[in-house]
C-alpha cells in the first residue's frame, strides 16, 4: 500500500470514514475490557476483530492504528504499551531460537539491551555492526539471519542510515529489515517507501507529542502485522484505549508541530555549530553531518533532536544542561516543550562505557529536544548556559 494522501490529511483524517454521518466527531474511547455478543456464534465471528476483549483490540486503538498506517503508507499497524513493547513483542513474534540478528551498533540503550543480554536467554544471537559501513552489514548476514534492525536518525549521536541500500541489501539475503523511527516521525521520512519492511516508533515521543503518554507502534504489511497481533495478545502488551484517544489527539496536530521543530532545530544546530564552547554537533541538515546527503536526499526536514559536545569536561555537560531554564532536564524527547538530557545518564545509561565510547556518546554529549517555543528564545537560553563550560562561578543558576 503505497500513502493515500498527504501526511497533513492522514495525520487529522486518516483513520476517519469520510462516507460515515451523523456520529461523534472525536473518536469515542471505548473505555471497556470486553464487549458483550446475543450468542455464542456471533462470539466465535468477533474473536478475531476488536470488539471481543480488549487486549486482542479495541476500537479506540483501531483508529489510532489505522491513522499510523496511512501516515507510514503500510497496510495496517499496531499499538503496544510502550515503543520497548513494540520492539520486544515484534521480535519475539518474528523470530525462534537458532536465529540471527544484524543490528546497527547506535541504537537507543533499551533495544541494545534486548538484543544483547535478553535474546540470548532465548536462543537469539545479535551481531552489531558499524552504522554507516554496510559492507559491515552484509558480512555479518549468516544463513539463519531472520532480521536487520535500525534505527535513523539515531539516538543519540544523529547518524543517518541509506535506506536504500539497507533494504535492498535484506531483500537480496531474503532477511527482514525493521527500523526504529522515532526520531525520523512520519513526517519527515516514509521508509517503507524504499523497501523496509517494518516502521517502529516510540509513539511517547513525536507522535503523542506532549509528553503525556507511554505508547509504542508498529507499521507493516498485513501479514507480518497478524504474526505479531497474535503474540501481542498473548505476552499481553497491549496500549489502553484512553491512553490511544489522547495518541489519537497529538497526532492531529503532529505535521505543524514537526514542521516547527524542524526549522527550530536547524536553527538551533547553526548556533550550536558557531559557538566557541561547543566542539561537534550532531544534526542530519547541517552541511557539516557525515551522511547530509543521504538526509537532504531521504528526509524532507532535519528534525527536532539535536545532540553536541561541550568544550571541556563530563562536569561542564552536566553544569550547561542544570543551567538552562527553557530546555528542561528529562529524559525523552519529541515533544512540545524543549528538553535537555545528558545521554550517559539516560538513554545509554545502561549500556557498558566501553560500548558507549564505540558509539561516539561522550561523557560531553548533550542531547537536545527542540520543542516548538519561540527559537530566539531558545538560543538565548543555550547562550546562557553554555557560560557554564570552564566558568561555572559565573553562572546564575535559576
Ligand atoms: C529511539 C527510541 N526508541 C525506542 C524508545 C523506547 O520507547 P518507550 O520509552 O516508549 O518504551 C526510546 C525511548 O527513549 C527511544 O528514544
Amino acid at each position: 500500500m503505497t500513502r493515500q494522501s498527504h501526511s497533513e490529511t492522514n495525520a487529522v483524517r486518516g483513520a476517519r470514514d469520510l462516507e460515515k454521518r451523523n456520529g461523534p466527531l472525536a473518536t469515542p474511547i471505548y473505555q471497556t475490557s470486553t464487549f458483550e455478543v446475543v450468542d455464542n456464534e456471533e462470539q466465535l465471528r468477533v474473536t478475531p476483530t476488536d470488539h471481543f476483549y480488549t487486549r486482542y483490540g479495541n476500537p479506540t486503538n483501531t483508529v489510532a492504528e489505522k491513522t499510523i498506517a496511512a501516515l507510514e503508507g503500510m497496510d495496517a499497524a499496531l499499538t503496544f504499551a510502550s515503543g520497548m513493547g513494540a520492539i520486544t513483542t515484534t521480535i519475539m513474534a518474528l523470530l525462534k531460537s537458532g536465529d540471527h540478528v544484524v543490528a546497527q551498533r547506535d541504537i537507543y540503550g533499551g533495544a541494545n539491551k534486548f538484543l544483547a543480554q535478553w535474546l540470548p536467554k532465548m536462543g537469539i544471537e545479535t551481531t552489531f555492526v558499524d552504522t554507516t559501513r554496510y559492507e559491515q552489514h552484509e558480512r555479518a548476514i549468516r544463513p539463519n539471519t531472520k532480521l536487520l534492525y535500525l534505527e535513523s536518525p539515531t539516538n543519540p549521536t544523529l547518524r543517518v542510515i541509506d535506506f536504500k541500500r539497507v533494504a535492498s541489501l535484506a531483500k537480496q539475503r531474503g532477511v527482514l529489515s525493521m527500523i526504529d523511527s522515532t526520531f525520523g516521525t512520519p513526517i519527515n521520512q516514509h521508509p517503507a517507501e524504499y523497501g523496509i519492511d517494518l516502521v517502529m516508533h516510540s509513539g511517547t515521543k513525536y507522535l503523542a507529542g506532549h509528553s503525556d503518554l507511554i505508547c509504542g507502534v508498529i507499521a507493516a504489511q498485513q501479514e507480518l502485522i497478524d504474526q505479531i497481533w497474535a503474540t501481542r495478545t498473548t505476552l499481553g502488551n497491549c496500549m489502553d484505549p484512553h491512553a490511544s484517544w489522547v495518541l489519537i489527539r497529538g497526532m492531529k496536530t503532529l505535521p505543524v508541530r514537526v514542521a516547527r521543530q524542524n526549522e527550530n532545530a536547524q536553527r538551533v544546530a547553526e548556533f550550536l555549530s558557531e559557538h566557541a564552547k561547543v566542539r561537534s554537533v550532531n544534526y542530519p541538515f547541517l552541511k557539516s553531518h557525515p551522511q547530509h546527503d543521504v538526509a537532504r536526499r531521504q528526509m524532507s526536514g532535519g528534525g527536532g533532536m539535536v545532540s553536541f559536545e561541550v568544550e571541556g569536561t563530563g562536569e561542564d555537560a552536566r553544569r550547561v544542561s542544570e543551567a538552562m531554564r527553557l530546555f528542561t532536564l528529562a529524559p525523552s524527547l519529541g515533544s512540545v516543550e524543549s528538553l535537555v538530557s545528558i545521554p550517559v545518564l539516560t538513554s545509554h545509561a545502561m549500556i557498558s562505557a566501553e560500548d558507549r565510547a564505540r558509539m561516539g556518546v561522550t561523557e560531553q554529549l548533550i542531547r537536545l529536544s527542540v520543542g516548538i517555543e519561540n527559537v530566539e528564545d531558545l538560543i538565548a537560553d543555550l547562550d546562557h548556559a553554555l557560560q557554564a563550560v570552564a566558568s561555572p562561578q559565573k553562572v546564575t543558576v535559576g
